[in-house]
């Protein structure tokens, strides 16, 4: 491993807006952490947290909380949110799959799911971010009333969840295909761009956009055979 990402991982380990797996803090982020009772955001699968930092500026009335298995591309986020002085900002190294490990029903208002790895083959579509499984799992934690945002460029991960949705019965709350070429899409939207939405829209691909609620009752989806 290289020394620069050694120093990083260390470095993230003693930020003090940074958090190596605190299930020791599920129901008490507002009390313990933030110290006021601003709603919380999560985005997963933050990789450098250009969501988590962009967005903690332009609503500093909330808390964001960038989420990611790799320290070491937080710590461009974290180091940013430091050198900002933003104390609405804080990064937990730890698997999505364990989030309701760590936070409390109703401890999240929001999540942003950006540029997720799109796991193009049928067989791996429990691993999409978008998966029922991953929606059960945003439901344990979200507030009844949350509202989710999805990012990405990838055409068949983003048919696959307009499917899922339709047999789920998840109405969108805005729907978008090209969001930089938008005229409806909010501005927090269209101009904070991720790591790989950059990559991915310097090669002509189209950024995808999707928001929604999760419904009282997540239905088991209708079976194509
Ligand atoms: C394609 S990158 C996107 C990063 C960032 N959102 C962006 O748009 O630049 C996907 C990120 O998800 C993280 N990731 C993938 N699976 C994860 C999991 N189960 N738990 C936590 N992070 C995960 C990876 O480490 C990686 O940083």
């Amino acid at each position: 491993m290289g020394k620069d990402k050694l120093r990083r991982f260390a470095e993230f380990s003693s930020f003090e807006n940074c958090f190596d797996f605190p299930r020791y803090l599920k129901g008490k982020w507002h009390s313990d952490y933030f110290k006021n009772n601003h709603p919380i955001v999560l985005e997963l699968g933050c990789g450098k947290g250009e969501y988590t930092v962009a967005l903690s500026e332009a609503f500093p009335e909330k808390n964001f909380i960038g989420i990611d298995l790799k320290s070491n591309r937080m710590w461009v986020g974290a180091k940013k949110a430091i050198e900002a002085n933003r104390n609405n900002v804080a990064f937990i190294r730890m698997v999505i799959e364990k989030l309701a490990e760590h936070f409390e029903k109703g401890e999240v208002s929001e999540i942003w799911i950006t540029f997720p790895d799109p796991f193009p083959k049928d067989r791996h579509d429990k691993h999409r971010l978008t998966h029922q499984r991953f929606l059960k799992l945003y439901k344990e934690v979200i507030h009844d009333d949350g509202v989710l945002h999805f990012k990405t460029d990838d055409d068949g991960l983003f048919d696959f969840t307009c499917e899922l949705f339709e047999q789920l019965r998840i109405k969108p709350i805005q729907l978008d295909r090209d969001v930089h070429n938008s005229e409806t899409v909010d501005s927090y939207v269209k101009n904070i761009r991720t790591h790989y939405e950059n990559l991915f829209s310097a090669k002509g691909r189209k950024i995808k956009y999707l928001s929604f609620k999760l419904p009282a009752q997540l239905e088991e989806p209708v079976s194509k055979a």
